[in-house]
């Protein structure tokens, strides 16, 4: 097991032994038992520092072994992960007047964030010798664990629900990945891929009942921290479904603070749509209790979560950052999409979307401060999705004969 000396339970404190092959917390069951991947934090503090904390000979989000929890490096799948840009665009900065940061994780090999937790399932599970891998998912998570089981010529079973985007949906056939359509929601898939990991052996990469996952998912804190040369943002804004994302990053902000690698913690806000926010209705009440949304419904499909599974450790993010969580209608999303596209060059999904629009709400709102730093996590390609925009924006472009005249008067020439 390596470097990894415990999983901490979210909710009761309880560590468990790394190769104990608990997924949750026994006593407290799987919403609120989570568990959080420790290393030897004293050791490492002893021996790291920003000169030497990350390994460049290895590729990728790779290149921070240190604080990734596996040694075996013929494990790493050839597929490109993480290590994105942060983009700086002056012109959105002085619309705003804030210095913003896009950080465009659109450009991961399938197209969405979740590639990072991803690679790191695929190399628990090839050191399992696991049979295969099996995963319930609103889209990318599967889409993105198929892309890199085929990368690595590993079994992928997936459960998603019918309503599943059709741009996902043929990246899951081309990866060869073997596909359930569930008539039922997120949820359902989800309590299901659980009952047949139990079953079958098959390796779960179920978002947040896996605490490895996170693992890959706290990388962009430490490029955020590298590429703002450890000048980090006052706040980082991120789309919120099941909240894995969310603790993740904030994890990966504390692990360097804790090594003295960087100086603050950025504040972090979650930002949720209206139709599927239990965690911001939480917040607003000031609790850590999550009261379950049924029927969640936004055209987001990535953050349609109405069973947060991660929940509790979303919420300590945003506490212990002091930063807080916000919702945005479906309508703000769709003009963040329009808005992002047509002023900065990238395409997102609704659930990306989300995350900008909840920038431009919370200055709107007077919530965060003029003039801060900021970085807004763009965590799906918009591609994968074209039916959400589609049914929002008048797509017909008119067919000309090949004249120029014409052409040129339509163009306004
Ligand atoms: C593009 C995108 N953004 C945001 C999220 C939300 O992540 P989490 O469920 O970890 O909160 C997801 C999850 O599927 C996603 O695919
Ligand atoms: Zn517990």
């Amino acid at each position: 097991m390596g470097k990894v000396i415990g999983l901490k339970c979210a909710t009761c404190g309880k560590i468990y032994p790394p190769d104990s092959g608990l997924f949750t917390c026994p006593d407290c069951g799987p919403y609120k038992g989570t568990l959080e991947v420790l290393y030897d934090y004293e050791e490492l503090r002893k021996t790291l520092n920003r000169k030497n904390w990350i390994n460049n000979d290895l590729p990728w989000h790779y290149r921070y072994i240190n604080l990734l929890p596996f040694n075996d490096i013929s494990l790493i799948p050839p597929l490109q992960v993480g290590t994105t840009p942060l983009i700086e665009n002056k012109r959105l900065n002085s619309k705003y007047g804030f210095n913003i940061l896009l950080k465009d994780d659109t450009r991961n090999s399938t197209l969405s964030y979740k590639d990072r937790a991803s690679s790191i399932a695929l190399i628990k599970a090839l050191e399992q010798n696991a049979p295969g891998i099996i995963v319930a998912s609103t889209g990318n998570a599967a889409s993105s664990m198929a892309g890199f089981g085929a990368s690595s010529g590993m079994p992928v079973y997936v459960l998603v629900p019918e309503t599943i985007p059709e741009g996902k949906l043929l990246q899951l056939i081309l990866y060869n990945a073997k596909v359930v359509k569930v008539k039922s929601n997120y949820d359902k898939c989800f309590d299901l891929s659980m009952e047949i990991a139990e079953k079958t052996g098959l390796y779960l990469r179920s978002t947040a009942v896996n605490p490895y996952l996170s693992e890959g998912k706290k990388t962009s804190a430490f490029e955020i921290a590298e590429q703002t040369n450890y000048n980090l943002p006052d706040y980082v804004f991120v789309p919120v479904g099941d909240g894995c994302i969310i603790e993740s990053v904030f994890k990966g902000f504390k692990e360097l603070f804790m090594l003295n690698i960087t100086e603050k913690i950025p504040k972090i806000i979650g930002v949720q749509a209206e139709g599927a926010d239990p965690l911001t209705r939480a917040f607003q009440g000031k609790s850590s209790e999550i009261t379950f949304m049924d029927k969640p419904t936004t055209i987001a499909d990535s953050i349609n979560v109405g069973v947060p599974r991660d929940g509790i450790k979303a919420l300590k993010a945003v506490y212990e950052s002091n930063g807080m969580f916000i919702s945005v209608k479906d309508s703000e999303i769709i003009d963040a999409i329009k808005e992002l596209a047509k002023e900065t060059g990238i395409f997102v999904e609704p659930a990306a979307a989300a995350a900008f629009a909840g920038f431009k709400k919370a200055r709107k709102e007077g919530k965060i401060l003029p003039k801060s730093s900021v970085v807004i996590l763009l965590t799906g390609h918009g591609l994968k999705d074209p039916a959400s925009i589609k049914n929002n924006q008048q797509v017909d472009t008119p067919v000309l004969p090949p004249d120029i005249e014409k052409i040129l008067k339509l163009l306004s020439l």
